[in-house]
Parts: structure tokens; C-alpha cells; sequence
């Protein structure tokens, strides 16, 4: 992204003068996916395409004056308001402010413009590129960058949870705080302990293929999934009282068919995807070790088939872009994100890849009306200031 572009339109709309530009990126999900809030683990990555800010304190008490550059939208507000503002993309702002205060960060009020190129509604995390840009900011202007990385990734998805609506884990703000260029991380949600691993599959290629159905977590049924999934962690506690269950990383099959009845079938699908996809995640660290892409694809497409059957957050669309994967004979292919809409993620075989794209192109058009959005992977670096 284009850091003149924001510049021009920062000194445009406010006083004239400059301030710093933050970046923070989209992520991709290799594997792993609703097992954040599960304690399991997770396989993300940033990727090059994100949201650019530029912030500068304005010397009031707390007035906040901010830009969406990208719907030529100004909304100015006060930190003190109880309520905040109305428009969701200023309460990105306004939420991590007061976030980034509770964590002792002596916020005034500021300036900010900003723009971004992540794609919105795609399911790459574009709100969590904001937590983690803003916060980025705020703890440079205001913060002497005292507060350390992890407490920005909680304030991001405290943000998620109590300005926005939505009862996130941590692997987006996670993601898009630590990211590194070429290299992906395998993060276990429970300990927030985390590796790199360079992400380099000689043969082989990451895309994405975005459906354009529109991804909206914000009063959707992603919170619901998440109850189900608490749900049954209650039921299985309540059997054993003699051991500690926090989350579903905590139980075992057996424990899960022992409370299949009382639950019900719907909430017992669910923590099933949960269960394997935890199992998938570690067969997939073990064969990226091995270099066996194969084995990575066929995890890919399991997941997908849970995703879709047993946890229900797929769509037409969704699946039909899987099916045009597996026809076209790619390596691996499966909804990436929180679902609903959104994108698949496909590790397709480097002599495969221009006759896939162009086949599902062809056949989703005709089918739905519309190209499906292309987006190469590039994995790129974490939240920084740029100037
Ligand atoms: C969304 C959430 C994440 C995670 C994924 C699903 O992106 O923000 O915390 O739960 O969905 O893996």
C-alpha cells in the first residue's frame, strides 16, 4: 500500500500536518480453524495486504478525529462518550483507545486516517488488521511502546468482544501483531505458546479464491458455535467433577460420547469438528516437516467437510468452490476463516494452478453470476510503524 496516498489525505483533512504511519496486516489460516476459543491450535500466517494508518495526537483532552480514507467517511468522537460512535468502523477505533488505556496507556486525543487493501467481508481478518494497526499507533504516541505484543493481541480481541459484538480467539490479532514474512506459525491457543515455521512448498502454491459472499461475523452465528462448544465443556465437567475441563482442548472422544445425548446432536457435531481439527492441526505440523504437501491437502480437505457438515459455516458458494478444487485435482482446499462466506484457501500443484483458476472461473461465473476474487498468497511481516 501506498504510504503517500494516506499521507495526502491525512493532511488534507486535518490541520496540515504530519504524523507516523502504522501498517498491520490480513492473515491466512493454513489449518485450524474455530479451534482458537477451543484452547487448540492454529496454523496462521500475515499476509502482504493490510490497513495503513497515519496518527498523530491533536492536543486535546480526548476528542478523537478520524478518516476512512476508503469510504471518504469522517466521524469525530470523544474517548469520555459512554456510548462511542455509531459507525462500525470508528468503533474499531474508539474500542482499542479505551483498551490500550485499561492497559495503563495514557490515551489523548489524535488524528488518524486510514486505508487498506485487505479484502473486506473475506474472511482475512480486515477488522483485526485495525485493532492491530491502531494499537500499534496508540502505544507509540501515547505508550513510550510499553506495552508488549501479546497485551496488544488481547486488547485487539477484547475490542471484538466488547465494542463489536463478536466473541473472537486470539488467532487473527495474534497473526496480524506476529507475523513474520515467509513464514508461517503454529500457535497452541492454550499456552500462547508459538514457533515459526518457514513456509516455502517447493512445487507448490497458496491462493485464495473469494466467493464475494459477504463474511459477517457481528451478530452472525459465529457466537452461537462458540456456546455450543462452552455447552458441552459443561456438560463433560459436571460428569467429572475430579478433573479441570476449561475447553474442549481439555476432553477426550470418549468424554464427548459420554455426554451425546444430554447435549444433543446439534452441539455434539460441533465439538466433533472441534476434536478432529485439533488432531488435523498436529498431522499437519508432522507432514510440513516431512515436506508430504500431500498429506497437508488431504487434512485441508477433511477440514472443509467438517466445516461444512458438522459445524455448519459453510454456504453454496463455499462448497461449490471446493468441489471445482478437487475436480481440478488440487492438492488441498477448504473454507479459510470464520465462515459463512468468505474465501477458500487451495495448495494446488504449480503445473495445476493456471487451468484451476481459470476453470473456476469459468464455472462459478456461469453458475452464480460473478468471477470468484483471486488473491495469490505472499506471507508478509506484522504490525510496524513505517515512518
Ligand atoms: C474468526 C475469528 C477467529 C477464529 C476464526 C475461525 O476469524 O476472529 O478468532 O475463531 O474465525 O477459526
Amino acid at each position: 500500500m501506498d504510504i503517500e496516498f494516506v499521507r495526502s489525505r491525512f493532511i488534507k483533512h486535518f490541520d496540515g500536518k504530519t504524523g507516523n504511519v502504522y501498517a498491520s496486516p490480513g492473515r491466512i489460516n493454513l489449518i485450524g480453524e474455530h479451534t482458537d476459543y477451543n484452547g487448540g491450535f492454529v496454523f496462521p500466517g500475515a499476509v502482504d495486504k493490510g490497513i495503513m494508518a497515519e496518527m498523530r495526537a491533536n492536543g486535546t483532552e480526548d476528542t478523537v478525529m478520524a478518516y476512512a480514507i476508503d469510504l471518504k467517511d469522517r466521524v469525530d468522537f470523544k474517548l469520555s462518550d459512554p456510548n462511542g460512535p455509531r459507525a462500525s468502523w470508528a468503533r474499531y477505533i474508539y474500542g482499542i483507545s479505551l483498551e490500550m488505556k485499561k492497559l495503563g496507556v495514557p490515551v489523548k486525543g489524535f488524528n488518524i486516517a486510514f486505508a487498506g487493501d485487505v479484502p473486506l467481508g473475506a474472511g482475512m481478518s480486515s477488522s483485526a488488521a485495525m485493532e492491530s494497526c491502531f494499537a500499534c499507533g496508540l502505544n507509540d504516541i501515547f505508550g513510550e511502546n510499553k506495552v508488549s505484543q501479546w497485551d496488544m493481541v488481547l486488547a485487539g480481541q477484547a475490542t471484538e468482544h466488547n465494542y463489536c459484538g463478536v466473541n473472537c480467539g486470539i488467532m487473527d490479532q495474534f497473526a496480524s501483531v506476529f507475523g513474520k514474512a515467509g513464514c508461517l506459525m503454529r500457535l497452541d491457543c492454550r499456552s500462547r505458546e508459538f514457533e515459526y515455521f518457514p513456509f516455502k512448498p517447493d512445487g507448490y502454491r497458496l491462493v485464495l479464491l473469494d466467493s464475494v459472499v459477504k463474511h459477517q461475523l457481528a451478530g452472525s452465528p459465529y457466537n452461537d458455535r462458540r456456546n455450543s462448544c462452552e455447552n458441552v465443556v459443561k456438560h463433560i465437567a459436571a460428569k467429572h467433577p475430579e478433573s479441570k475441563f476449561e475447553t474442549l482442548r481439555d476432553c477426550t472422544w470418549e468424554q464427548l460420547d459420554e455426554v451425546r445425548a444430554e447435549v444433543g446432536e446439534e452441539d455434539y457435531k460441533r465439538a466433533k469438528f472441534v476434536l478432529g481439527e485439533k488432531d488435523r492441526v498436529l498431522a499437519v505440523c508432522d507432514a510440513l516437516n516431512e515436506g508430504d504437501y500431500e498429506k497437508v491437502g488431504e487434512m485441508m480437505y477433511k477440514t472443509h467437510e467438517g466445516l461444512s457438515k458438522d459445524y455448519e459455516v459453510s454456504c453454496e458458494e463455499l462448497d461449490y468452490l471446493n468441489d471445482l478444487a478437487k475436480e481440478n485435482g488440487v492438492t488441498g482446499s477448504r473454507i479459510m476463516g470464520g465462515g459463512f462466506g468468505g474465501c477458500t484457501i487451495n495448495l494446488v500443484r504449480n503445473d495445476l494452478y493456471k487451468h484451476f483458476i481459470e476453470d473456476a472461473k469459468t464455472k462459478f461465473a456461469a453458475k452464480y453470476g460473478h468471477e470468484p476474487k483471486v488473491y495469490d498468497v505472499v506471507i508478509g511481516d506484522g504490525s510496524r510503524r513505517i515512518c
